[in-house]
């Protein structure tokens, strides 16, 4: 039986879709930045350049455009990761994120849905954020005049075939094509009414490279949105296959025992560095484009 829409409201991570516009906050008529070749909003002295209010607000589908989701890196599928925080950076409100998001930050979600060929999300996350329904039929409709399947490639990675499908509606949803990664050889997901297909490495192989290589090679993915969470994205991160970080800060105060938006060791004594390319605001949320260089 197909969720009712209260229910789909209810469930859905961050959703329902808005039109809602996001406003140019680096320059005007910005673009994404590839390295730090113009300067950041903070200096290298003691000066804080002015966000530009000018610039006017962009659509949630034009910052989606301008990420090239239709471009892969070199012999893999480019990889954009969008996730939202607390303004004290926490990843979840209660056991979730629902709630952290504004109108702004659901559009761009669906958006980033609607122009990459594939959704990438952790087993975690499927579950706890309840996934249906990703798509509405005007986002179909549009993938299918760019030439795009009417809808992604939804993927996720279990190494030992752990998914708790009764509990994650999409995967009761015809026609959704879905791709589980595993390591276990002989089980398999019962009671389906998605197209899941279980994509099976040899124990010890499972990475994200080896994701990505398949999607490519299998389905033809140019482009991957990952929804986290935060233990498959800094596996994602530590793999060297991200390319892009989206990362929406909510006006709001969490604190308590919550997740933070990267779970898992530290990325040695460095850090990771990153590039800011764009920063858009929409009310009080605060949306930060991040561009990842691999050596
Ligand atoms: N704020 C946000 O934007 C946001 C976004 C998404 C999720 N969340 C929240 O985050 C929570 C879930 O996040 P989570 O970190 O617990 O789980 P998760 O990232 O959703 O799931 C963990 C995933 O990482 C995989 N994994 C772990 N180690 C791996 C490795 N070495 N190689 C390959 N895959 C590996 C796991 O597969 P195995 O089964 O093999 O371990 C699993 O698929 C939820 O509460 C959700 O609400 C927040």
């Amino acid at each position: 039986m197909p969720p009712d829409r209260d229910r789909v409201r209810a469930v859905d991570h961050r959703l329902p879709a808005d039109r809602c516009g996001l406003l140019a906050l680096a320059r005007p008529g910005a673009r994404p930045r590839a390295h730090r070749a113009d300067p950041p909003t903070v200096l290298s002295d003691d000066r804080l350049t002015p966000l530009d209010a000018a610039a006017g607000p962009r659509p949630a589908r034009d910052v989606v455009g301008a990420l090239r989701l239709d471009e892969p890196v070199g012999d893999r599928p480019r990889v954009a990761a969008a996730m939202i925080v607390s303004a004290d950076g926490r990843a979840q409100l209660t056991d979730r994120s629902v709630g952290l998001g504004n109108a702004a930050d659901r559009a761009l979600l669906r958006e980033l849905r609607t122009g990459a060929d594939a959704v990438l999300a952790g087993t975690r996350t499927l579950h706890a954020e309840r996934y249906a329904t990703l798509l509405d039929d005007d986002q179909r409709e549009h993938r299918l005049a760019h030439g795009r399947t009417p809808h992604p490639v939804v993927v996720t990675v279990s190494r030992r075939l752990d998914v708790p499908v009764a509990e994650i509606p999409l995967f009761d949803e015809a026609g959704v094509p879905i791709v589980v990664a595993t390591e276990e050889q002989t089980g398999t997901l019962e009671g389906c009414g998605a197209d899941v297909e279980v994509a099976r490495f040899t124990p010890g192989t499972l990475d994200f490279p080896g994701v990505l290589a398949h999607l490519a090679d299998a389905h033809g993915v140019r482009g991957v949105s990952c929804e986290g969470g935060p233990g498959l994205l800094r596996q994602l991160i530590a793999q060297e296959c991200l390319d892009d970080l989206l990362v929406t800060v909510a006006p709001k105060l969490v604190a308590g025992e919550t997740l933070t938006m990267l779970t898992g060791d530290r990325f040695g004594d460095t850090g990771i560095d990153l590039a800011l390319a764009d920063v858009h605001r929409a009310g009080d949320h605060l949306f930060l484009h991040y561009t990842r260089e691999h050596p």
